[in-house]
This record gives C-alpha cells, sequence and structure tokens, in this order.
C-alpha cells in the first residue's frame, strides 16, 4: 500500500474543520494523514484540539499585517512545511491572504474551505454577506488556492438553505455542518487523483 499523503492544517480559530478532517482520518473515510497544524494565532483553539489527537503544533510568527504574514514569515513558514515533508497544505478557517513564497511552493497543492457557493460572497463572514443579500440560499465550496481571493478552481460545493428567522451565527452554524461533510470528501476525492 502506498504511504498515505502527509498533510499540515493551517487555521487560525476554533479548528471545527480540523477536527472533521482528523475524525474522517480515524474512521478510515479519508486516507491521510495530518502531521503538522499550525496557528498564525499563538492562542487559537486549533492547536489545543490538534494536540488532543496528539498531533504537533507550531504557531507562525507574529505579522505587522492583519491579513497576511510578513514576507519573512511565509517563507519560515514554507522551510517549516518542507521540513515536515508536507505534500499538501489544507486551509481549514485560515484568514491570512497566501502569497507567492507559498503558492510557489505548493503549486496546486494547496486547499480551501469558503463559506458559501463560491463565487459569491468571496471574503470574510460571508454568512453574513448571504444574509445581508436575502438570498435564498448558500453553503459552503472547498477549492484550490490561487493568487486571486477565493476564486482557485473548484472542487466540491454543498448547499444549505437560509430559513426565515436565521441570524448569522444560526445560518453559520448550519454552514459549518455542511463544511465536515464536504471537506473530507472533497479532499478525499483530490488525493484519490
Ligand atoms: C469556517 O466556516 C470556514 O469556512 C471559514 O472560517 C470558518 C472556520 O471554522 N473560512 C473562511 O471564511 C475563509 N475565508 P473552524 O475554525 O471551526 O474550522
Amino acid at each position: 500500500m502506498s504511504a498515505l499523503p502527509r498533510l499540515a492544517v493551517l487555521g487560525s480559530g476554533k479548528g471545527s474543520n480540523f477536527v472533521a478532517l482528523q475524525e474522517a482520518i480515524l474512521a478510515g473515510k479519508l486516507r491521510a494523514q495530518i502531521v503538522l497544524v499550525a496557528s498564525d494565532m499563538a492562542d487559537a483553539v486549533i492547536l489545543s484540539r490538534a494536540l488532543g489527537f496528539g498531533l504537533p503544533t507550531a504557531t507562525l510568527p507574529p505579522s505587522p499585517f492583519r491579513t497576511k504574514l510578513s514576507p519573512e514569515g511565509e517563507i519560515a513558514l514554507v522551510e517549516l512545511l518542507k521540513e515536515n515533508d508536507i505534500e499538501w497544505v489544507v486551509l481549514a478557517g485560515y484568514m491570512r491572504v497566501v502569497k507567492e513564497p507559498l503558492l510557489k511552493a505548493f503549486p496546486q497543492r494547496i486547499i480551501n474551505i469558503h463559506p458559501s457557493l463560491l463565487p459569491a460572497f468571496k471574503g470574510l463572514k460571508a454568512w453574513e454577506q448571504a444574509l445581508a443579500a436575502g438570498v435564498a440560499e448558500t453553503g459552503c465550496t472547498v477549492h484550490y488556492v490561487n493568487q486571486d481571493i477565493d476564486a482557485g478552481e473548484i472542487i466540491g460545493q454543498q448547499r444549505v438553505p437560509v430559513l426565515p428567522g436565521d441570524t448569522a451565527e444560526s445560518l453559520h452554524a448550519r454552514i459549518q455542518v455542511a463544511e465536515h461533510e464536504l471537506y473530507p470528501a472533497a479532499l478525499a476525492k483530490v488525493l484519490s487523483r
């Protein structure tokens, strides 16, 4: 049997998508191994959740920019990923824009999940955008990451209804249930190619 693909998961927040991926791996539904979980936020819950699974973690150096790593910080991240023989970079609530050093080091090997049916509602808090737009349906998208924000080739999508009385919180919670199904399945599809 061939070696399991080596994944690094990058996240900035609570890490529920990371947990869904790791649980899919443990359940035998996703043939891969997460060998590193890294965050740009030292106190991110994703790191403690990774430790709970016994997985190695790393905190990225602080950045002077809110939306991206510093160029040196991103080069250090690439080195960290290379040292760990990472083959795929999986973004799970990673809130920094990926720049050239990382894109060049992992061409067509960086995957993201976004909480809308792209190309609708790119950018931050896509569920709030959907609510404000008054759409009847939104969802989530797994896609390749390229130099354009939330615009890389789409791998898979799952639809989610917007219900009467939805708040931003209730809608995001419903989208997250869909994300936790979609992400392991979409990643399995990519890794089997
Ligand atoms: C998810 O809803 C993910 O789609 C979103 O952040 C949340 C992270 O949740 N990502 C983006 O908006 C990226 N543009 P998690 O930390 O519980 O996985």
